[in-house]
């Protein structure tokens, strides 16, 4: 997978005023939208597209938000902070309040590779950096309980109501099945690469969640359906991922994505990417993470990733990552001491 190598500013400028943390994007292979209702979902780390925060004491003279290349700052403590509300702020104030070093004036800064408002984490992972980063600079060993925790917290203004998913994978180490609030490991056995499209359009997670929950409560009959549906259809596609058959696997992911189309979070260009990937030979495609714009997966044969990846970009995809197999499987995948509940 491309993406920008991040100099690890530690390396370079050993300071002991200063935290350091790191984080990384996700992407979500089945179960986005419907998991916030209860149903499994799966995911994968992409450690190309990282996150690092720089924490250091005192305020510093101004905030910014995240422009377009992802790099902002903010600060927290009684006096500087610009009172926005943001994931990694919020994130940040409940650790410190948990540490008890609430009120204590610190500047976080964070550099993010991950495009914004795309279904690829960004929020999760600016939100586990930072905190990694001022329990670096505080010399806090957290456990990945607790971080997940934390970074829940700041997912809960970033998406109004956050299953978890996002933090689990923006925090674990290889692919992830996600099920009543715990992230397990699991193998990625299946004989395709995956490559991810920008649709190039911002999507508000707030937004799309928002928006499915309401399309639920209309008819709370057909909903019932819908989640069985996608419970069912999940289940077996997890099988079938750890158990390497490919090809179920993209039908799984095509249902899947006319589920979420039926739930309104589609859009034309998510569906012209779809038909450009499977016109390509993909065994599957999607979109991935909340939708109405955003990035569309698609699970191509070994080999024919660059076919997929050409007809994508010819569809109108603005930007394409390829993630291989290989790097799936070779992902050290244990989540470390224990699971990660929510
Ligand atoms: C966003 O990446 C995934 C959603 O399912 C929201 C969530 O699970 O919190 C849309």
């Amino acid at each position: 997978m491309n993406g920008q190598p991040v100099r690890d500013r530690r390396a370079t400028v050993p300071d002991p005023a200063v935290g350091v943390g790191h984080s990384h994007a996700k992407a979500i292979l089945l179960g986005e939208h419907t998991v916030v209702h209860g149903t499994p979902a799966v995911a994968f780390p992409l450690p190309a597209l990282p996150v690092r925060a720089i924490a250091r004491r005192g305020l510093h003279d101004t905030d910014f938000g995240p422009g377009a290349a992802g790099h902002f700052r903010f600060s927290v403590g009684a006096v500087g902070a610009d009172g926005t509300e943001s994931g990694p702020r919020v994130a940040v104030e409940e650790a410190l309040r948990r540490w008890g070093l609430g009120g204590e004036p610190v500047e976080v800064r964070i550099d993010c590779d991950i495009p914004l408002a795309r279904g690829l984490g960004s929020s999760a992972a600016c939100a586990g950096a930072a905190v990694r980063a001022v329990a670096d600079l505080y010399g806090r060993i957290v456990d990945p309980g607790s971080l997940y925790e934390l970074v829940q917290c700041g997912e809960q203004v970033a998406h109004g109501r956050a299953s978890g998913i996002d933090a689990g994978a923006v925090l674990a180490s290889g692919p992830i099945l996600f099920e009543r609030g715990i992230a397990r490991p699991i193998a990625f056995a299946v004989d395709a690469d995956l490559v991810l499209a920008d649709t190039g359009v911002p999507g508000s997670t707030q937004q799309a969640v928002a928006g499915v929950r309401r399309r639920l409560a209309r008819d709370p009959r057909a909903a019932r359906g819908q989640l069985d549906r996608a419970d069912a259809l999940i289940t077996s596609a997890a099988a079938d991922l750890a158990a390497g058959r490919t090809a179920a696997l993209g039908a799984a992911m095509l249902e899947f994505q006319g589920l979420l189309a039926e739930l309104g979070v589609s859009t034309p260009q998510i569906d012209e990417l779809v038909r450009a990937a499977l016109d390509a030979g993909a065994f599957g495609a999607k979109l991935t993470g909340a939708g109405l714009g955003g990035c569309v997966l698609a699970l191509a044969a070994t080999g024919t990733a660059p076919a997929v990846r050409d007809a994508l970009r010819r569809a109108g995809a603005v930007r394409t990552w390829t993630v291989t197999a290989q790097s799936l499987r070779s992902s050290p995948t244990p989540i470390p001491e224990r699971e990660i509940t929510s």
